[in-house]
């Protein structure tokens, strides 16, 4: 693929110099029309048994972008108490929100507890507080109904993902109660009067090969024979996204995906008895390439051999690069064609912009933000066309782990966010951070 930018309509026929123009840069482009797109094929991975997606909310908590989700019909999975009051604001009912914390404070069970959202337990220390929790709000009468009933997070022994920090099952994560344990949440919950209502798992992020999740699922349900009469298990998130599309990265085969996964289900329905509710918990799938973010050069320079950018795209707009050495392909959009100056550019077209890029020499360049950081770079040794100063860049599919990461770190102010509506107008979902807003927390 030449440009996901053109060949996506990315920008429904807004001119990207203008976008940058009217929000400035950095800025975090979302297009809606992905968005959606990607949402429904998650939610349609199993159709013969009820099932629901849950849109992990932690790759991407823009209230805006949480009306989609729940729009295209998802339920969300949380991580904290601030993204379930985000879930709630953006009009999801208490039923479609599944709590997965680790490792947390008394007060962050009672807030479920008390408004009754299912909550899974990552540890037995963390059911026998949950436990202890759900008894006293019960006895003063605060309990919300069935909030007795909780899940418990199972780490299967096995783990996947594009990187060690993302593994997050196996014999080296912290997440989950091993399978050993199992016996003992019996008696927990026996102690405390609990119901153990599901079980998930969640065995990393990102994997293209649908094989390492089919065998994570065979093997979830295996350990779930060992439960009574579960409402639901949850099989976690991962699914990937070809994030070197430029080189003509395959998608991951959500329809293969699909047919192989059924057999496995009915298998365990026929034994089981009947079919409790089977859960997954994507969330870079659901976003990620339904956002790009605009950045803009503004030094070129050469230190020992090599050609640094220097972008506005630092490591706190976009942390996943330094902190995974993850691939965020680039894509050159308008070119600064060397002193013009930014008014210049936007009384211009994109296409004559788009076009005085070609030509250009394409070389090994290294891609930089603005961080006093040596680890701050978004693209090293990248063979890219030449980049000058001025020039308007689009780091793509930076919709999941993107904005929810970045931070004001240097004193730099967080992006804004805009969202391309189906339709083609351009809504800011998010304004600028200021300064002002750091210094008033202080
Ligand atoms: C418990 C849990 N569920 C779901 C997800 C979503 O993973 P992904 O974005 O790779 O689909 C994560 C991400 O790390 C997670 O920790």
């Amino acid at each position: 693929m030449e440009s996901f930018v053109r060949e996506s309509n990315f920008f429904e026929g807004n001119a990207p110099e203008a976008v940058a123009a009217e929000y400035g840069t950095p800025v975090y482009v979302y297009n809606e029309k992905i968005l959606r797109d990607r949402m429904r094929q998650v939610a349609g991975v199993i159709t013969k048994y009820p099932y629901t997606a849950n849109y992990s909310v932690k790759a991407n908590t823009n209230v805006h972008i949480l009306k989609l989700a729940l729009e295209e019909g998802l339920n969300c999975d949380a991580m904290s108490p601030g993204e379930i009051t985000l879930l709630l604001k953006a009009g999801f009912p208490k039923e479609r929100i599944f709590f997965i914390p680790n490792n947390v404070a008394e007060s962050e069970f009672a807030f479920s507890i008390e408004k009754g959202i299912m909550t899974s337990l990552d540890s037995l220390a963390q059911l026998e507080l949950y436990g202890e929790t759900w008894k006293a709000l019960s006895a003063a009468g605060k309990a919300a109904s069935g909030s007795e009933r909780c899940a418990v997070r199972i780490n299967p022994g096995v783990g996947a993902g594009h990187c060690d920090k993302v593994v997050t099952a196996g014999k080296k994560t912290k997440f989950g109660i091993q399978e050993a344990d199992i016996p003992e949440i019996f008696t927990i919950a026996e102690r405390y009067g609990l119901k153990i209502a599901g079980i998930n798992q969640h065995i990393g992020s990102l994997f293209m090969d649908p094989q390492l999740y089919l065998d994570a699922v065979t093997n979830l349900l295996r350990i779930a024979r060992g439960f009574e009469k579960l409402e639901f298990i949850d099989f976690g998130g991962g699914y990937g996204i070809p994030y070197h599309k430029l080189q003509d990265e395959a998608r991951f085969p959500m329809e293969d995906f699909k047919k192989r996964l059924e057999p496995i289900l009915d298998e365990f329905v026929a034994d089981y008895g009947y079919a409790p509710l089977f859960k997954s918990e994507p969330g870079r799938f659901c976003v990620a390439e339904g956002s790009v973010i605009l950045g803009r050069v503004h030094a070129v320079k050469q230190n020992n051999g090599v050609t640094y950018a220097g972008t506005d795209v630092g490591m706190n707009v976009l942390v996943r690069p330094s902190m995974y050495d993850s691939w965020h392909d680039i894509e050159l959009l308008g070119a600064g064609v060397g002193s013009e100056g930014l008014e210049d550019r936007v009384g211009r077209q994109d296409a004559e912009l788009e076009g005085s890029r070609d030509g250009r020499d394409r070389f090994e360049q290294t891609v930089t933000g603005n961080i006093c950081e040596s680890g701050d770079i978004l693209a090293k040794s990248r063979m890219l066309p030449e980049l000058r100063r001025g020039d308007l860049i689009a780091v793509l599919d930076t919709g999941a782990y993107g904005y929810s990461m970045c931070s004001p770190y240097n004193s730099r102010p967080r992006p804004a966010e805009v969202l391309i509506c189906k339709d083609g107008s351009v809504k800011q979902i998010r304004r600028r951070e200021t300064i002002e807003d750091i210094l008033a927390l202080m």
